[in-house]
């Protein structure tokens, strides 16, 4: 499981993992690692480097035309995300937005760092259905309640969780909250995918990021 986890404002969460509702259902059930899965297709420039070079683009919002590359550490960082790469039921992926001109990945704000899944596609609303390709939707990575990472993923059940306090959110059902004290949906990126595979960023978030209180 992941480390401890830190609010936006910088203090350590209250709920560590151990102590969750959620803690003792995740360990009952297999929650993937993210990234895990990741098969890289392309890279653009070095990896890795596509970090921002130009500070307004990097904490800007994802806009419209954006890419998206793998935001895990490791070998497969910043490269570009193709739809191939996600299986149904698969791994999760942490994903930055990069603008497509300036090249510059958006990572100067954690709040434009977003989740990828892929789930069937009858497994979604109608609503979500119409936000993703084939299947495999982006969500923000930042919990609702108090804006931990949202970490967890349970394939079997579609639904992601944050381990600070046990929220619970339905990716068919557009990130309904399902369980815990969120009281906010987590707000999707729609996106699309270009004639090369790339996935983008098809719209804005579908609300703003984070808890309400922040918003
Ligand atoms: S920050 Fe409390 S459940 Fe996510």
């Amino acid at each position: 499981m992941p480390g401890p986890q830190t609010r936006i404002d910088g203090k350590p969460c209250d709920g560590p993992m151990g102590e969750s509702p959620l803690n003792e259902g995740l360990q009952r059930r297999q929650v993937l690692a993210l990234g895990s899965a990741a098969v890289a297709a392309c890279c653009f420039g070095a990896c890795g480097s596509a970090l921002a070079a130009n500070p307004a683009p990097a904490a800007e919002r994802p806009q419209k035309g954006d890419w998206l590359v793998i935001a895990d550490e490791g070998e497969q960082e910043g490269k570009v995300i193709t739809l191939d790469m996600l299986n149904v039921g698969g791994a999760m992926m942490n994903a930055w937005p990069v603008d497509a001109e300036s090249k510059t990945t958006r990572s100067k704000s954690r709040f434009n760092k977003v989740i990828v899944v892929r789930v069937e596609p009858g497994k979604l609303d109608e609503a979500t259905l119409a936000k993703s390709v084939d299947g495999v939707i982006a969500f923000s990575s930042v919990c609702t309640h108090q804006a931990c990472a949202v970490t967890g993923w349970i394939p079997e059940d579609a639904m992601l969780a944050c381990p600070c306090h046990g929220s619970l959110f339905s990716v068919g059902e557009g990130g309904k909250v399902l369980g815990g004290p969120a009281r906010k949906r987590l707000p999707i990126l729609p996106l699309a995918v270009d004639a090369d595979g790339m996935l983008t960023v098809a719209d804005a978030f579908t609300a703003k990021v984070g808890p309400a209180a922040q918003t």
